[in-house]
């Protein structure tokens, strides 16, 4: 226990660095970034939060042996039932591969997973992870290509995120119980600190109070146009190229969870 506190806290100060370097984005927006060190492990967040918008970031994952390391890009309401989207890297041992896990919470419910493998190695180079949250829908999207589709089925009964404005995080931590093989591939504290370099983060959003329920421009921005509230032929044929070849997980067609499939999958083309 001792030696994992000690481990976590020179991880905490490598990516208190990180996170320095982070906080002057080249773009033409200034944004402020707080450090916050929680558990076993440590991140950061956006001041601002947001209802509305596209979210990315540029992200190189812990190289070498990584297994049990879960870093996380996501964004959340701070609330009880808060709702959250989330991209969760799941490392492993040298040289075998990540999983890109990604989850939608609504009403502080979340129990819709997916899983991926990337088709390249995410700890060689920056790539780019972003999402795209409109009254429409929520896409993730991997170097512009999207990974999954979460479309506002309301009328089928599905809540959808629309009201509580969410903050930007990210953050590294120790997830060996469950990360790498379903937990049977253990954290290696000897090849320790696990470092993730984060650069260039980009927030096109509506910022809005915490307590916000609407947003001042709603309806005007570029991302709730008509051409942001689906994905076009090709899109949807990125889409399922990445289904086909890389998913290795998806609660839409998880007969055991759900015996009847969530009425969102047909309407997302999970199913
Ligand atoms: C880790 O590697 C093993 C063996 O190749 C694989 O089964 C697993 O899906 C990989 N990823 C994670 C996060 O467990």
């Amino acid at each position: 226990m001792a030696s994992h506190s000690l481990w976590s806290l020179s991880l905490g100060l490598l990516m208190f660095a990180a996170a320095a370097l982070a906080a002057a984005p080249k773009k033409a927006r200034e944004l402020m970034w707080d450090v916050v060190l929680f558990g076993l492990g440590t991140g950061f967040q956006s001041k601002g939060s947001y209802l509305f918008g596209h979210f990315s970031m540029h992200l190189k994952l812990v190289g070498g042996d990584s297994a049990g390391t879960v870093t996380a890009f996501y964004l959340s309401s701070q609330n009880s039932e808060h709702d959250e989207i989330d991209f969760e890297f799941l490392g492993n041992r040298t040289g075998q591969p990540y999983i890109l896990q990604t989850n939608v919470y609504t009403g502080g419910k979340g129990d819709k997973e997916q899983r991926i493998y990337l088709w390249f190695d995410p700890t060689k180079d920056f790539h780019t992870y972003s999402i795209l949250w409109n009254l429409y829908q929520i896409v993730f999207f991997v170097d512009d290509i999207p990974i999954r589709a979460f479309k506002n089925s309301k009328d089928l009964g599905v809540k959808f995120p629309f009201n509580q404005p969410m903050k930007l995080y990210s953050s590294l931590w120790n997830a060996d119980d469950w990360a790498t093989r379903g937990g049977l591939e253990k954290t290696d504290w000897s090849k320790a600190p696990f470092v993730a370099s984060y650069r260039g983060f980009h927030i096109d959003g509506c910022e809005a109070s915490v307590n916000a329920n609407i947003c001042d421009t709603q309806g005007k921005r570029w991302w709730d146009q008509k051409q942001f509230q689906d994905l076009d032929k090709f899109q949807w044929r990125r889409l399922r190229w990445v289904r086909s070849k890389y998913t290795i997980y998806n609660y839409c067609t998880d007969q055991t969870r759900y015996p009847t499939p969530p009425p969102e999958c047909k309407r997302d083309r999970d199913i």
